[in-house]
């Protein structure tokens, strides 16, 4: 065939398509050459290869044969460039000091002139070395330019675009009501995942992986508008959506590995009494059980879960299954009362639930919604550190070699997706999330396309791997991801929950000649701080209008659990009692302790929905006091007072 007739066959469209690759090839090329030359790795690659004979340390004598030589360079390319060459085989990393005999003889070997090529062409081909997941739209990602971080594993596996689910066949239940069989498929599930190699994409710590590059600030923005600025999936809109992709695709995973087209991710049942404690499932220590991590809070494993945790109400923990005494019924009813506030009172409206519009700076974390703030974080640190452990902290906040736990998993976010009890968790998260989306006061969230069309790339198949390219709008559903949540009650447990008044009101809240503190100032554990008179807006709240309480700019140290409770119409000597099951509690600022990024320091926001809480206690007054109510010793400085503003719900 000569050229002419190749012309003639070739459609244009498909040309044009070949062109823009090559393009998008060279330009790539070009950048990761660029990042290449600025470290070691191009130097050390062309000293090792281009240099005259090096000799076996020690032993006198050149490298026995060609087939070891090529062996060898075949160790120190990939040794090099780990990322470039997947599946990589299991590579011992000790053998690295081994060096190439002469250029000429290596050269003379069919095996190593192919390495030679095929190294070069990987390096040259940028199509072949895309990251492992990369959120494609308007920002791009790239994990760790510098090369020096864990991130997930990198792949060659085709991208294609997500497809609904033909059918919602699986159903999450929760993990205490499982079934033995079904308890003995997740364990299994979760060990033959633990069994894949970590260089597999679905392996259970390149699934850790993952999470960890997400918020530990190995992910950076690879566009003008925020160049290399830390990407993170918590603290903000992103929050839900991303970690419902995240899990799901944990689950088809495991559902590949135990060859059931049915097996559903159990949820960890924190919000229903009878599941407010870590599973036994997960305790159990007994055959090597893959659900049991060792690196929880060992005071906490057979207590009753505290959801409002860190905010001192429960100065000892209570048994599980102890007396179901009014201090027993007390803590439950706070926990219920948490996930009412949570869901229906301060989590009214979508940016107050599900978080607020990314910043994409590396110091300024935008708001989380009450989904992520509350019981959520509150779980994690519960089950994660000891109180006033220990362990150094800031050794886990900037080490960023994969290596930490200090001896806390769940407590802190890098590490929080080695235990397994993270993804039960998370799907407990989603199904509230899915609740409040099925009930008025919820809703289908954003309607802004900046956050429907976000989309992610994940890794799908164990056996045959590909990568998905997912967007948010294809899951605010959850048929279409083929699961639903099984229906326990007839209603969720939170509805029972008992608000009752912490003060008698009668109408107070206007400032009362109290004197107001200056901003900024820094918060001291047990020193509650009163801003009287807030003022309320003019208008009543409109038609998809809701009034909310903002305080913006809070300044803390992410490694840190930080925590300050908020509430309205509470006199100073009552305030240290603010609890989720008073009428005047609004919410609360808490985080899950993570790395020091740029600097130190971190900034946040919280925005709580506020109407509910006025309602109860602040009668016709145009003013309201606010409380605020420190939780933990570490230092929080607050640069502006608190405002009460109107904001359109989504
Ligand atoms: Cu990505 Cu519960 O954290």
């Amino acid at each position: 065939m000569d050229g002419l007739e190749l012309a003639s066959w070739v459609d244009e469209e498909h040309l044009r398509r070949v062109h823009k690759r090559i393009k998008q090839a060279v330009k790539r090329t070009v950048e990761r050459l660029r990042d290449c030359m600025n470290g070691y790795k191009w130097a050390l690659f062309l000293f090792l290869t281009f240099f005259p004979p090096v000799r076996r340390a020690g032993s006198g004598r050149h490298l026995a044969d060609a087939h070891d030589r090529c062996h060898c360079l075949y160790i120190l390319w990939v040794g090099a460039f780990p990322e470039k060459l997947y599946p990589p085989t299991q590579l011992e990393y000790h053998h690295l000091p081994v060096a190439v005999d002469t250029m000429n003889s290596w050269m003379a070997n069919p095996c190593c002139l192919l390495w030679l090529v095929a190294a070069i062409g990987l390096t040259g081909y940028p199509g072949l070395t895309f990251a492992a997941t990369d959120m494609v739209n308007y920002k791009h990602l790239n994990c760790d330019p510098s090369g020096k971080l864990p991130c997930p594993p990198l792949s060659t596996a085709p991208i294609v675009d997500f497809k609904p689910e033909r059918s919602a066949n699986r159903v999450r239940q929760p993990v205490h009501r499982l079934s033995k069989s079904y308890q003995e498929k997740y364990k299994l599930a979760v060990a033959r995942m633990k069994a894949l190699p970590a260089s597999h994409p679905l392996s259970f710590t390149a699934q850790a992986a993952i999470h960890q590059a997400y918020c530990d600030g190995y992910y950076r923005y690879d566009n003008a508008a925020a160049k290399n600025q830390t990407f993170d999936v918590h603290f903000s809109w992103i929050f839900a959506p991303w970690h419902r992709i995240y899990i799901y695709f944990y689950e088809r995973a495991l559902r590949e590995l135990v060859g059931d087209d049915t097996f559903a991710l159990p949820y960890w049942s924190w919000d229903a009494p009878d599941g407010m404690v870590i599973p036994p499932l997960f305790r159990d220590r007994s055959n090597n059980n893959s659900l049991y991590d060792p690196y929880r809070n060992k005071a906490n494993l057979d207590k009753l879960v505290d959801l409002d945790y860190l905010s001192n109400a429960r100065p000892e923990p209570i048994d599980f299954n102890g007396p179901k005494d009014d201090k027993y019924m007390d803590a439950v009813n706070c926990n219920l009362c948490t996930v009412y506030d949570q869901q229906i009172r301060s989590g009214k409206g979508a940016v107050n639930f599900l978080g607020g519009v990314p910043n994409f700076t590396d110091t300024d974390r935008s708001s989380s919604g009450t989904l992520e703030q509350m019981a959520h974080t509150a779980m994690h640190v519960w089950t994660g550190r000891a109180p006033n452990s220990t362990a150094d902290n800031s050794t886990c906040a900037v080490e960023h070699d994969g290596s930490y736990n200090c001896l806390n998993d769940m407590g802190f976010l890098g590490s929080s997706g080695r235990d397994p009890l993270f993804y039960s968790h998370h799907a407990n998260v989603d199904r509230l999330w899915h609740i409040w989306a099925t009930t008025p006061r919820g809703g289908n969230g954003f309607s802004n396309p900046a956050w429907l069309d976000a989309s992610f790339v994940f890794f799908d198949g164990v056996r045959h791997p590909r990568r998905v390219r997912i967007k948010f709008r294809d899951v605010l559903d959850t048929r279409n991801l083929g699961y639903t949540y099984a229906a326990v009650a007839d209603k969720p447990p939170f509805l029972s929950c008992n608000l009752t008044s912490l003060v008698p009101h009668g109408g107070g809240g206007g400032g009362g000649g109290k004197v107001a503190p200056t901003f900024p100032l820094i918060l001291k554990d047990g020193e509650v701080v009163e801003v009287p008179g807030v003022a309320l807006p003019a208008a009543p709240p409109g038609p998809g209008q809701d009034r909310v309480l903002v305080i913006d700019r809070i300044e803390y140290d992410p490694t840190e659990e930080n925590k300050f409770d908020v509430a309205i119409n509470v006199p100073t000597e009552s305030a240290a009692k603010v609890a989720p099951q008073y009428k005047e509690y609004v919410g609360c600022f808490a985080v899950v302790p993570s790395s020091v990024q740029s600097g130190g320091k971190m900034k946040g926001k919280v925005t709580l929905a506020i109407d509910d809480v006025l309602a109860d206690v602040a009668g016709n007054s145009t003013t309201v006091d606010v409380v605020i109510v420190p939780r933990t010793p570490y230092e929080i400085k607050l640069y502006q007072a608190p405002t009460i503003q109107m904001t359109n719900m989504n």
